[in-house]
């Protein structure tokens, strides 16, 4: 009993103190039972109806957007992978003799989203704006009254976007379906066999059209979360009915999130502790993810979230628009690369709040780059340039923290800590820190620390990362470096580093 009173007392003092009680964390030497982590994990996903905004076209390429990706492409040697896609896709329709690119219809101007968008040929010119990106283009499996309209949208991306056309994609969270885009008693059953069918007139079309290999799809792009849609429908149960029984999908394909923006919502400054800034909450949101991605590996079909990011609908402001969310994608992003899940296709819309960057003047706010991006290009860094970079979680006793170790084959090559305590920007005076010390192989001596950093948890702008802003108003998204790097010295294999509440350090050794 007095034992565990002195123990309270002392870490009441570590506490007041800002510190952390450092004992000394081990680092495994090996990546054990860890697959390869792709080049392309950080990739994106754009809202159909706003893919023009994102890319520009032919004359009016938005060069933003393009610098913004091919940073990714510097620092990994690849290009994200971007998926044209969403909510917009299944309300989509093409006119083959419609001369504006895209037209979006609003039941009000202030929606976040079009009910409807014609889109036509010209459409495509954004597929040919921001370099050799590879992309996942999106069809309508809603739109029900001609097969034709299908074909010809269909036959009009193969032909038009080329080489640069990764996979189809037919249908988005149709697990929606049953009330809204089809009669409530729709099945699991009806769709299988409305997807199957629908896909393969969509090969034999595109076959025809543009001969050689079928890309093939990314599929069944279902949300199935339980607080956003109370449904019997598992993506387990789907493949036993004979779900593309002839093997088009080339990858699987799940939405994720952290939450759904709808009444009642918590205060922002709450949820952005409680939800995004918190390792547990992150690894109790995977888990079903990767339950799914075990029970589905029969298939042998890489497993990726091919639309995600923090909260549903959009975002929340003051929560995803600000620094708490790039901390958030980087312990989630890791979390879900250690488990084994390939890709993360972070959906990105003209104001979504939680949007890496707005591409466009729109609604009075500028062409600007956003916290998010920066939590993104600190995960590209750490996976880096190499083929064979492996990802170990290492566990800490707290909500607000995590640590990973990163290997180039089996050598130790960086660490990755989060700490996701949140800090006000507003708060005067001293910024609390948590040091912590890691035992590492003896051979490293020395380290360089990049810090991702902003003035604080709330904060939408002035973030860095390794010093380095990626800013419209500075380069127009091209990095900037805007202050110096630190190293450190490693002493017999001991390293120590202190992290302020509310930023990160990739350390490369
Ligand atoms: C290309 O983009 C510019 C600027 O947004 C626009 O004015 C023009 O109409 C677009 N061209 C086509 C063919 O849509
Ligand atoms: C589903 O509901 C529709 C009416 O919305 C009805 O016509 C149809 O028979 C029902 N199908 C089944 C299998 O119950
Ligand atoms: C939509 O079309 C598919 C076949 O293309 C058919 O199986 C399905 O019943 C149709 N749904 C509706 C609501 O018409
Ligand atoms: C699809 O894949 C499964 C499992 O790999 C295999 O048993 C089946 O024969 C394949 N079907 C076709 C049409 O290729
Ligand atoms: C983190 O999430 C877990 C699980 O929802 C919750 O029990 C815990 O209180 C949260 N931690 C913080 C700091 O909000
Ligand atoms: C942070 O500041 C906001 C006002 O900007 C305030 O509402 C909130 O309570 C503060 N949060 C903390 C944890 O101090
Ligand atoms: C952000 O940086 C700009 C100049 O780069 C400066 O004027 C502004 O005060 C900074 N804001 C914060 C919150 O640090």
């Amino acid at each position: 009993m007095l034992l565990s009173i002195q123990v309270l007392l002392s870490t009441a003092a570590l506490i007041a103190s800002g510190r952390c009680s450092s004992h000394t964390i081990p680092v495994p030497s090996f990546p054990k039972n860890s697959s390869p982590v792709p080049r392309d994990l950080q990739s994106i996903s754009i809202e159909f109806a706003y893919f023009p905004d994102y890319a520009g076209n032919k004359s009016h390429p938005n060069k933003f957007s393009k610098n913004l990706l091919q940073n990714f492409k510097s620092i990994t040697g690849v290009a994200p992978k971007v998926r044209v896609g969403g909510t917009s896709q299944d309300h989509a329709i093409y006119f083959p003799d419609q001369e504006e690119n895209v037209k979006l219809f609003y039941r009000n101007p202030t929606d976040d989203q079009p009910i409807q968008i014609n889109y036509g040929p010209t459409y495509f010119e954004s597929y040919h704006t921001l370099g050799k990106i590879k992309y996942v283009h999106g069809l309508n499996m809603n739109q029900n009254y001609s097969t034709e309209q299908l074909e010809l949208a269909a036959t009009e991306a193969c032909t038009s976007i080329g080489p640069q056309l990764h996979l189809f994609e037919l249908g988005n969270e149709f697990n929606f379906a049953p009330g809204k885009y089809r009669a409530a008693n729709y099945s699991l059953l009806d769709y299988a066999e409305e997807w199957n069918t629908k896909s393969a007139i969509i090969k034999s079309a595109v076959q025809k059209a543009c001969p050689g290999s079928f890309p093939g799809f990314m599929a069944p792009s279902f949300v199935l979360l339980d607080f956003i849609v109370k449904t019997s429908w598992t993506a387990e149960e789907l493949y036993n009915l004979g779900y593309d029984k002839d093997n088009l999908t080339k990858e699987m394909c799940f939405h994720n999130y952290m939450g759904v923006n709808s009444p009642p919502l918590p205060p922002a400054q709450l949820d952005l502790q409680r939800t995004l800034m918190n390792h547990t909450k992150i690894v109790q949101n995977l888990a079903a993810q990767i339950k799914r991605s075990e029970n589905l590996a029969y298939l042998g079909l890489p497993y990726t979230l091919g639309e995600l990011n923090s909260i549903a609908n959009q975002g929340v402001n003051g929560e995803t628009n600000v620094f708490s969310d790039a901390l958030w994608l980087v312990d989630f992003s890791l979390w879900a690369a250690v488990h084994g899940i390939k890709r993360l296709h972070f959906h990105q819309g003209l104001n979504y709040r939680y949007a890496s960057w707005q591409p466009i003047e729109s609604k009075g706010i500028s062409p600007t780059t956003r916290p998010p991006y920066y939590g993104q290009i600190m995960v590209a860094s750490a996976i880096g340039k190499s083929k064979d970079t492996r990802i170990v979680s290492i566990p800490l006793s707290e909500d607000t923290e995590s640590a990973y170790a990163i290997y180039n084959g089996n050598r130790l090559s960086e660490l990755v800590i989060t700490n996701m305590r949140a800090f006000n920007q507003t708060t005067s005076g001293h910024r609390p820190h948590r040091e912590y010390q890691f035992r590492v192989p003896s051979q490293h001596k020395s380290a360089r620390i990049d810090r991702l950093i902003g003035p604080g948890s709330d904060a939408l702008d002035n973030i860095t990362f390794g010093g380095i802003s990626y800013d419209h108003a500075l380069e127009e998204g091209k990095p900037v470096q805007r202050h110096s790097n630190e190293e450190t010295r490693i002493k017999n294999g001991l390293l120590t580093i202190e992290v302020p509440d509310s930023s990160a350090v990739l350390i490369t050794m």
